[in-house]
């Protein structure tokens, strides 16, 4: 049976290498039969040309040829990952022997046009010791050859390698080597048909949301925003907002101060900001009357996480300061900003309370936004008012005089309100959320629920 390519079992290296030599192989004893076929004068002229023509056909004819079968079955096959290191093997074989081949056929293409009786005499001129020596190497080279043929399934890549550099004076691990190159770029190959990754929406933080929510109603009645710092000074946070050094105001806000201050004067102590109250201050010294402002942002407080606290938590500030603003203006703005904030059914209510910054002072509560202000809920009382009906939600208060003083405004000609209200609270009652953690455990099951 004469050789022919076929397909490969696997595109292992040993695989591919294994068929690229016995090709060759094949191929080289073929060649040596030939030879002996155009030098042999029992054949005629024409028998001659015919045979080297049905060699050419065989191995190099475009549609049926060997060289043109291994296009067809080893690399049109492959594995797409496969491809190059095949491509690189495959263009190797033919880059060196397609060539030498074309050239030897049209060598031979001489003596296969001969008469027999010119073969003959042709043949005489080498039958001296040195042809017959020659001639006698070259059956030994093609009976190793064909036995090597016949071992070659045992062969692993090494002696492959081995008997394409000792037969065919080729090194084909270059080829190799180019060809495991290309296996790691197919490996890192990108295949831009394959479904794109998919990016879910984001959707907006319930703390950032409701603080948005909540500028906006301020926004609308003409407040811009202002911002500070999150590490004050002792100054900012307390002296300014009229907690003298030693008031007991000031252990209700279990303040983080950053260590190794001591050496400074108490006012310049710095601090995590308890409260965004100290943004009043802030705006007041760069701003003069009127002020109209919202100051959102994150505040600390040294309290353990529960259900209900947090050490880190949202606030939003406001402050209003003009000529003639009175305790209606805060009531009238405050009691808008609820209803645009839990629906327009909800009441409100002032309560006294103290703050030292704010002179009346007083916390606002919203009628219940789960009983409706009734204080009991099918028939039980309302468990998140306490069955009073009523829900404290902020605390605010008329400018106290004292505030202006650090500031440099004129208390005579001057008066104004301010009011701070946490966002997680806020949030809370909103979405019924029932655990403040929930907001910055970042569960995304959660989370996604305000998309
Ligand atoms: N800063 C206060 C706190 O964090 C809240 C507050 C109360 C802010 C009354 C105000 C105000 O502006 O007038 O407890």
């Amino acid at each position: 049976m004469p050789y022919t390519v076929h397909k490969l079992n696997d595109y292992s290296e040993e695989t591919m290498l294994r068929a690229v030599v016995q090709f060759r192989l094949a191929l080289k004893i073929e060649w040596f039969e030939i030879e002996q076929k155009i030098v042999n004068p029992d054949l005629t002229s024409a028998a001659r040309q015919d045979e080297l023509k049905k060699f050419r056909d065989r191995w190099l004819s475009r549609k049926s040829g060997q060289f043109s079968q291994i296009n067809e079955l080893w690399l049109k096959n492959a594995p797409a990952d496969r491809k190059k290191s095949v491509g690189h093997l495959i263009n190797q074989l033919k880059q060196n022997d397609l060539p030498q081949i074309e050239q030897l056929i049209e060598k031979r293409g001489f003596f296969a046009r001969q008469s027999s009786d010119a073969i003959l005499s042709i043949n005489r001129i080498f039958d001296d010791e040195k042809g017959r020596k020659l001639q006698q190497e070259t059956l030994v080279t093609q009976s190793r050859m064909n036995s090597l043929l016949q071992t070659l399934e045992s062969l692993g890549s090494e002696e492959l390698q081995k008997i394409a550099i000792e037969e065919f004076h080729v090194d084909l691990s270059e080829a190799l080597e180019a060809a495991a190159k290309s296996k790691d770029l197919a490996a890192e190959r990108l295949d831009i048909t394959l479904p794109g990754i998919r990016r879910t929406m984001g959707a907006e933080h319930p703390v950032i949301k409701t603080m948005n929510e909540i500028i906006g109603v301020f926004r609308n009645l003409g407040y811009s925003v202002e911002e500070g710092p999150e590490i004050e000074t002792d100054y900012y946070n307390f002296e300014a907002l009229n907690f003298p050094p030693d008031h007991p105001a000031r252990d209700t806000q279990d303040t983080l101060f950053i260590a190794g201050q001591e050496s400074k004067p108490l006012r310049d102590r710095l601090l995590l900001r308890t409260h965004t109250s100290p943004v009043q201050i802030r705006t007041m010294q760069k701003m003069k009357p009127p002020v109209r402002v919202v100051c959102p942002g994150k505040v600390h407080r040294n309290d353990a996480a529960d259900a209900t606290h947090s050490p880190i938590f949202h606030q939003v500030e406001g402050l209003a300061v003009d000529t003639n603003i009175t305790f209606c203006d805060l009531k009238g703005t405050l009691d808008h900003a609820m209803k645009a904030l839990f629906g327009s059914s909800v009441k409100t209510r002032f309560y006294p309370s103290f703050f030292p910054f704010t002179e009346p002072s007083a916390d606002v509560q919203i009628s219940c936004i789960f009983c409706d202000g009734k204080g009991t809920r099918d028939g039980a009382p309302c468990r998140n008012c306490k069955a009073s009906g009523w829900i404290e939600l902020l605390g605010c208060g008329m400018v106290d005089p004292n505030v202006y003083g650090f500031v440099d405004y004129d208390a005579t000609k001057v008066s104004g309100f301010a009011f701070g209200m946490g966002v997680e609270r806020i949030a809370i009652l909103k979405y019924g959320v029932d655990d403040i953690q929930l907001f910055f455990q970042g569960d995304v099951r959660f989370l996604e629920q305000f998309g």
